[in-house]
């Protein structure tokens, strides 16, 4: 049976190995740190940095394709894999488009795809033009690098773009702007697809995200037309084929206020917005991946129930005296059917630590207890002030 190298030991590579146990496969990964969430289970552990050109051929000697937890490493690393012989999955030419985002922009727009109106930043006084411009606030961001809204930004007027441009310009940060979009709110298509061109969708989902940061998802998007989703799902799949994409990717979206689809960012790998699935889907997109970098044929990605609530476990300002084990144990006194998804990492503000899936019939019903669930296990809280000794 196949091995297939993950580099980054994070979360996701932690589930993308719990895919693989079922499959047969082996999962190694390139991680940093020993205690790494995947480095803590996979018994095939290679040290060292993903910039790292000689780890990464470490961890790709012997194995049948290597993919991304994360998505920062660098091209030309890729590419000198590539000529010796990696299957690397997504390959550089697709991936730059989910590490730049400028890129991505540029490209998408000259493929006539919906995406907000932006302009590279070079000067205060570029980003201050575009404000004049478009209207303020606009949205300034890193062109490379962030994650969870690090590296986005939203000032308010040209005072304070000029300040942000400063500091980041002088840090070394490629900066672009955009137009800060009227949102309804915020979808996300994901697909997976193969060497071999099959592809297959999840519903489309929406997102909510807190701080920039993704806090639940809503799986399929409620009341979402069915020529809004026909067209985010189309979305997908188009920009899966064009550019050459292999194995899960993200279509993070806006709905308008006008309502209208516009491409917000695209992650090539398994995303938090898929982790419904791993319970609210015949297949989850850490097995699609899997059956996607290695030219299986493609799973069911068919839902399980009428709606599936994801809500992420966020570290709490504070970290509960409760251990973990204990609130867990609460968790699962009160909500026996909630499935609950933790990463073996340490507890710090607004951290991504586990998740929690709800199943159900009602969207609001079933996002409350959710997001109940999660809270539970963050803060050692119920929102809703039960007491299991009253
Ligand atoms: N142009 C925009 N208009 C309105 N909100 C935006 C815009 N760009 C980003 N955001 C908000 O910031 C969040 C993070 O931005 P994103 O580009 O997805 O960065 P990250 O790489 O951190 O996910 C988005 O999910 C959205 O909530
Ligand atoms: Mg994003």
């Amino acid at each position: 049976m196949p091995t297939v190298t993950m580099v980054g030991g994070g979360q996701l590579a932690r589930m993308t190995h719990q895919a693989a146990i079922a499959l047969g496969q082996r999962l190694r990964v390139l991680a940093e740190r020993p205690d790494d969430p995947a480095a803590q289970v996979s018994p095939d552990v290679v040290l060292g940095s993903h910039t790292d050109l000689d780890a990464l051929r470490r961890a790709a000697t012997g194995s049948h394709a290597l993919t991304f937890d994360h998505e920062h490493v660098p091209t030309e690393h890729l590419e000198a894999l590539v000529a010796e012989g990696v299957a690397v999955r997504p390959p550089p030419q697709a991936l730059r488009y989910a590490q730049d985002k400028l890129a991505m922009r540029t490209e998408l727009s000259a493929r006539g795809l919906p995406v907000p109106p932006f302009t590279v930043v070079e000067t205060e006084a570029g980003a201050i033009r575009f404000g004049d411009e478009h209207g303020w606030p606009i949205v300034l961001k890193a062109v490379r690098g962030g994650y969870d809204g690090r590296g986005v930004w939203m000032p308010a007027d040209a005072g304070a773009a000029a300040k942000i441009v400063t500091e980041q310009l002088g840090a070394g940060v490629a900066l672009m702007a955009e137009v800060r979009v009227a949102l309804k709110r915020e979808l996300s298509a994901m697909v997976a697809r193969s060497p071999y061109g099959q592809a297959a969708t999840w519903p489309v989902v929406e997102t909510v995200q807190r701080h920039g940061q993704c806090a639940v998802v809503i799986a399929p998007a409620p009341d979402l037309s069915e020529e809004l989703a026909a067209e985010a799902e189309e979305l997908a799949l188009r920009l899966a084929r064009d550019l050459g994409v292999v194995g899960a990717m993200a279509v993070e979206l806006f709905e308008t206020e006008s309502g209208e689809i516009l491409i917000n960012e695209l992650a090539m790998r398994p995303h938090n917005s898929g982790h419904w699935g791993m319970d609210g889907a015949r297949t989850g997109q850490f097995e699609q991946h899997l059956r996607a970098v290695l030219d299986y044929p493609l799973g069911d990605t068919g839902p399980l129930a009428p709606v599936t609530v994801m809500a992420n476990i966020l570290g709490a300002p504070e970290a509960p005296e409760m251990s973990m084990d204990e609130r867990l144990h609460h968790l699962f006194a009160r909500m026996p059917d909630a499935k609950v998804h933790l990463y073996g990492k340490g507890e710090r503000p607004d951290r991504k630590i586990g998740h929690v899936n709800v199943l159900g019939d009602e969207v609001a019903a079933v996002r409350e207890r959710a997001e109940r669930a999660a809270h539970w296990m963050s803060h050692a809280v119920w929102t809703d002030g039960w007491d299991p000794h009253e």
